[in-house]
C-alpha cells in the first residue's frame, strides 16, 4: 500500500503522541498534515501531558524500554527539547512501611539501572535514611525506613512547555492545527470498498467532514470513543495530581532537588520556578470510569468532573511530605485534579493500524502512564510503521478485543502498580455527583 508524502494525513489529538508524530512526519517530508484538538489551546487541558513536569527515567524492568529511553534522553538534550529537560536525578526509594511488592519492584528497577552500562556510573545506592539525606540535604523529614538509590542519569521534563514548543515548531513547518470547536472530532468516517471498510476522513463535532488518506488517532484516555474496536483492551484510568504553593524563598531552597519517589507513597518534583508550585502524585491503583452498558472505561468529557483528588490520596500526599519536607505537610493542596491516560494490561504502547481498515486508521494508544519521556522520539516509531507498512515490535501491535471478557483488565497485575483501581463514581465528592 504505502502512503505518499503529499497525501493528506489527519492526526486526532494535540497531546504528547499526536504532536510528536506531527513533528517526525513533517521532518521526514510529509507535507499535508492537519492536527485536530478539542481544546482551544496547546498544551490542551485534557492532555495528560498538560503539566509542570513528568519523570524522565531511563531504567525500566524491561530492557527494551530502557534502551528506548536512553535514546529519548539523548534527544531531550537537543536544542528544541533541552530547555524543557532537567537532569536533576531520580531518588527512587521505598519507605519503611512499603509492602513487599513495592520492595521487589524497586529492586528490579535498581538492578536495571545498575546493569545498564550507560546508567550504571550514575547510580548511587542509598542503604538507609542517612544515605538519602546525604544524597539530598533538603529532605529534612524523618525519612522513616527509606532506602533505594539515586540515579543521576535521570530527571524530569516540563511537559506543558515541551508540548508548546513542538506545537510552535510544527506550525512553523506547515502543520495545520484545528482547535476547539473546529478541532473536536466526533467520529472516524468509513466507506465500503471491495476489501472491506476504509476511512475517508473524519467528522468534527460541528458536523463538517474532512477528507484524508490516513487518520492517526492519538486521543489519550478518550481513544475508546473514536476507536471502539479496542474494546476493553485499553482502559481509561486516572491518577491524582496536586500542588503545594511555595514562597520564592522555599522554591529557591529546593532548587535542583531530584525527583523524589517512594514507591509506596508517591512522588514530587523540584518546585517550578515560574509558578512556585511543587507537584505531587500519590500513584496507587488509579481510578476508572466504566460505562455500565459496555463495560469500557472512558475519560470523562468535562474537566470539571476530574477537578478534585480523593481523600485517601490527599492523606497519602501529606504522608509523603511529612516523611520528606514536613514544613509543607499541612499546607493547602492546590490545582488538584485526576489526570487521565490510556492503560493496557501489560503497560505496552499500541502503535498499529486498526485491523480491516486497509491501513487507513492508525492508533497511538496504551501510553499506560509512562509515555511522556518518549516525547522527542515517539513519532519516529509512527514513521517506521508508515514506511514498513507494519508494526515490527510485537509488543506494540494491535490488541484484539475479546468479546467474552466480562470486564476490562485493570492492570492490577502490572508489577509497578500498587493497589486496586476504584470507580470514579465511588470517589466523586458529593457536590460533583450532582452535576
Ligand atoms: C498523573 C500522571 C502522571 C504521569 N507521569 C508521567 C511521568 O512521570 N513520566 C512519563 O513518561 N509519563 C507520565 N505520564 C504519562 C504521559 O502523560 C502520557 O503517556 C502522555 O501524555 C500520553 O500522550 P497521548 O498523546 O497518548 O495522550 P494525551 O497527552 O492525553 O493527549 C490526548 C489529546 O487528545 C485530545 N482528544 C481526545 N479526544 C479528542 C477528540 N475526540 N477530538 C479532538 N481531540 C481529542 C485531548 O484533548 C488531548 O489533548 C503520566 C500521566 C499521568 C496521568
Ligand atoms: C491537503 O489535503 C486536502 C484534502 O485532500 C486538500 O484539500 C488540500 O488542497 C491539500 N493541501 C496541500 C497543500 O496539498
Ligand atoms: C550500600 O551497600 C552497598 C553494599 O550492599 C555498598 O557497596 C555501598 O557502599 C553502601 N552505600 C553507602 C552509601 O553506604
Ligand atoms: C466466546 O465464547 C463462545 C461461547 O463460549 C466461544 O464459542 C467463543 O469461541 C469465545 N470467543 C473467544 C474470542 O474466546
Amino acid at each position: 500500500m504505502g502512503i505518499s508524502k503529499s497525501d493528506p494525513i489527519i492526526i486526532v489529538g494535540g497531546g504528547a503522541f499526536g504532536l510528536s508524530t506531527a513533528f517526525h512526519l513533517t521532518r521526514s517530508g510529509f507535507t499535508n498534515i492537519s492536527v485536530y484538538e478539542k481544546d482551544d489551546q496547546i498544551p490542551p487541558r485534557y492532555s495528560a501531558a498538560n503539566d509542570l513536569n513528568k519523570i524522565v527515567r531511563a531504567e525500566y524492568e524491561d530492557p527494551f524500554y530502557t534502551g528506548l529511553t536512553i535514546k529519548a534522553i539523548s534527544e531531550w538534550k537537543t536544542p528544541l527539547f533541552a530547555p524543557h529537560f532537567h537532569q536533576t536525578g531520580f531518588l527512587h526509594c521505598a519507605s519503611g512501611d512499603a509492602p513487599q511488592k513495592a520492595l521487589d519492584t524497586l529492586s528490579r528497577f535498581r538492578a536495571s539501572a545498575e546493569s545498564n552500562t550507560q546508567t550504571k556510573p550514575h547510580v548511587i545506592p542509598l542503604n538507609d535514611s542517612n544515605d538519602v539525606r546525604q544524597a539530598c540535604w533538603q529532605l529534612d523529614g524523618p525519612l522513616t525506613g527509606w532506602k533505594g538509590y539515586l540515579n543521576r542519569f535521570d530527571g524530569y521534563a516540563h511537559s506543558g512547555n515541551a508540548l508548546a514548543a513542538v506545537y510552535r515548531a510544527t506550525q512553523a513547518a506547515g502543520v495545520r492545527f484545528y482547535l476547539g470547536q473546529h478541532g473536536a472530532v466526533d467520529e472516524v468516517v468509513y466507506v465500503s470498498t471491495i476489501h472491506g471498510r476504509k476511512s475517508s476522513g473524519i467528522r468534527t463535532k460541528d458536523g463538517k467532514f474532512h477528507p484524508s488518506s490516513l487518520v492517526i488517532v492519538a486521543a489519550g484516555g478518550a481513544v475508546g470513543r473514536l476507536v471502539p474496536e479496542l474494546g476493553k483492551k485499553v482502559v481509561a484510568k486516572s491518577w491524582s495530581v496536586a500542588h503545594v504553593h511555595l514562597t520564592d524563598e522555599e522554591t529557591s531552597a529546593l532548587r535542583g532537588i531530584p525527583v523524589t519517589y517512594a514507591r509506596d507513597l508517591g512522588f514530587f518534583f523540584e518546585p517550578d520556578p515560574k509558578t512556585n508550585l511543587l507537584k505531587i502524585c500519590p500513584m496507587g491503583g488509579g481510578f476508572i470510569n466504566t460505562d455500565s452498558k459496555t463495560g469500557v472505561s472512558h475519560a470523562p468529557d468535562t474537566l470539571e468532573e476530574s477537578a478534585f483528588v480523593p481523600e485517601h490520596d490527599e492523606k497519602q500526599m501529606r504522608k509523603l511530605l511529612a516523611h520528606t519536607l514536613p514544613a509543607l505537610a499541612n499546607r493547602p493542596l492546590v490545582k488538584t485534579s485526576l489526570c487521565w491516560f490510556a492503560d493496557t494490561d501489560d503497560s505496552d504502547f499500541i502503535i498499529d493500524y486498526v485491523p480491516g481498515t486497509s491501513d487507513s486508521v492508525l492508533v497511538l494508544s496504551g501510553d499506560s502512564g509512562h509515555g511522556f519521556k518518549m516525547f522527542p522520539i515517539f513519532g519516529s516509531w509512527v514513521l517506521d510503521v508508515l514506511e514498513t507498512s507494519q508494526q515490527r515490535n510485537v509488543q506494540w501491535r494491535w490488541k484484539q478485543s475479546d468479546p467474552n471478557e466480562s470486564k476490562g483488565n485493570w492492570g492490577g497485575d502490572v508489577s509497578w502498580r500498587l493497589g486496586e483501581s476504584k470507580e470514579l463514581s465511588e470517589i466523586k465528592p458529593k457536590i460533583l455527583s450532582k452535576l
